[in-house]
């Protein structure tokens, strides 16, 4: 009765890995997906993280109960703190409702699914070019998506007249999808004077800001630093929609660790607004699971452990800084052609190179340099070693 079904097309970024995992070369460097190695090219798992596993481990009065639709109420309240600041007033006023969910990816499709049930309006408007599973989670949670200009090929900067044209004639009470910090995959974010100006806009043209938060303390090394956009919009009191992911930052990729925060106007809404989004859970998985959630909240609620965090943070912050000036040093080195100057000024995990996908083609059969096709390439993949590899593929692949 299968017979029909027709083979599925790789996904485009974690098929990059499919693909990097087939090839038998010892040069081969997989720059795709974008997940944190150390300068040995190892998948890394944070001390804290470690410890914190450990103390779980030793307490015998931990059980694997169920935890309740929502999850880990600790967890959740930590969450939201680490987001919004611990002396938010909306947190303050219970404005703002958290429930664990599976990462960012799962966070958004329970916003998304809520969203289309409960809101008015169905249409989401996401920048170009965005992550690129944004498009599928909100048109299979049943919202109709848009795009908006975001990305200037030209400048390789940040096109904010465009932006602002494009979300000045959303309609009315549209979604807007904003990357809190670290745009994936660009690299390229609005200044504190331009989110200022996306922020009157929004709020003037009563949008929804939904922010997919995936790189919080990532991008700067600092967590209040990468979160001031969030906050600028929860700080004028109206409504706001955040994702929120603890796969970079605390290097949980396979824990499936996030949370989705809605701040509403008033306590009261909060509460009916969680009441409606077990309703969205409940069916779809039931209750998320408990483990990576604890690892979380035994981090963020000691002083100690929550301090060691901030610093492993920060160093995987500077060494992926260092990659990236590195990079660009040793293409100026090769007197390779053209501005490289970008891949200094982006910032986060990603460096959006401007190479095209017939050259990331070139890359990967010549050199074996594995990266999504639209020339985005995870700096976190590179280390010391690598680097002088890439920047001959680079070169081989502008001047050939
Ligand atoms: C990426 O963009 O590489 C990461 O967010 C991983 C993913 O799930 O795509």
């Amino acid at each position: 009765v299968f017979a029909n079904v027709v083979r599925a097309p790789e996904d485009p970024i974690l098929g990059v890995t499919v693909a990097y995992n087939k090839d038998p070369s010892p040069v081969k460097l997989n720059l795709g997906v974008g997940a944190y190695r150390t300068e040995e090219g190892k998948p890394l798992v944070l001390n804290v993280v470690r410890k914190a596993e450990q103390l779980l481990v030793n307490d015998r009065s931990r059980v694997k109960e169920y935890l309740p639709i929502v999850g880990l109420a600790d967890f959740n309240k930590l969450s939201a703190k680490l987001l919004l600041g611990a002396d938010s007033p909306a947190i303050q006023g219970n404005l703002v409702t958290t429930v664990q969910c599976l990462s960012g990816t799962g966070s958004l499709r329970v916003g998304a699914e809520f969203l289309a049930r409960n809101y008015h309006q169905r249409t989401i408007y996401i920048p170009n070019p965005t992550w690129g599973n944004h498009t599928k989670i909100f048109t299979l949670a049943g919202l109709n998506v848009k795009s908006y200009r975001y990305y200037d090929p030209v400048t390789r900067g940040l096109n904010i007249q465009g932006l602002l044209e494009d979300l000045g004639s959303a309609p009315s009470g549209a979604i807007v999808l904003l990357h809190a910090c670290a745009h994936n995959p660009t690299g390229v974010d609005p200044t504190i004077q331009q989110w200022e100006q996306i922020r009157r806009l929004i709020r003037s043209k009563s949008l929804l800001p939904f922010f997919d938060s995936a790189y919080q303390g990532f991008a700067s090394g600092s967590l209040d630093g990468d979160a001031q956009s969030v906050r600028m919009f929860v700080g004028d009191g109206g409504e706001c929609f955040i994702a929120q992911s603890y796969a970079k930052n605390m290097g949980l990729y396979g824990e499936r660790v996030g949370a989705l925060s809605i701040v509403c106007r008033t306590a009261d809404v909060a509460s009916r607004v969680e009441s409606q989004l077990k309703l969205v859970i409940r069916p779809m998985y039931s209750n998320p699971p408990i483990h990576g959630a604890s690892i979380v909240a035994t981090v963020l609620k000691d002083r100690n452990l929550f301090h060691e965090w901030t610093l492993e943070l920060k160093a995987m912050a500077d060494r992926i800084i260092t990659m990236r000036q590195q990079l660009f040093d040793a293409l100026r080195a090769r007197g390779t052609p053209g501005d490289w100057s970008h891949i200094i000024k982006q910032i986060g995990m990603f460096t959006f190179t401007g190479l095209n996908s017939k050259q990331v083609t070139f890359m990967t059969k010549e050199y074996h340099i594995y990266m999504t096709s639209d020339g985005r390439i995870s700096m976190a993949g590179l280390s010391s070693r690598t680097v002088p590899h890439l920047a001959d593929a680079i070169h081989a692949a502008v001047t050939t």
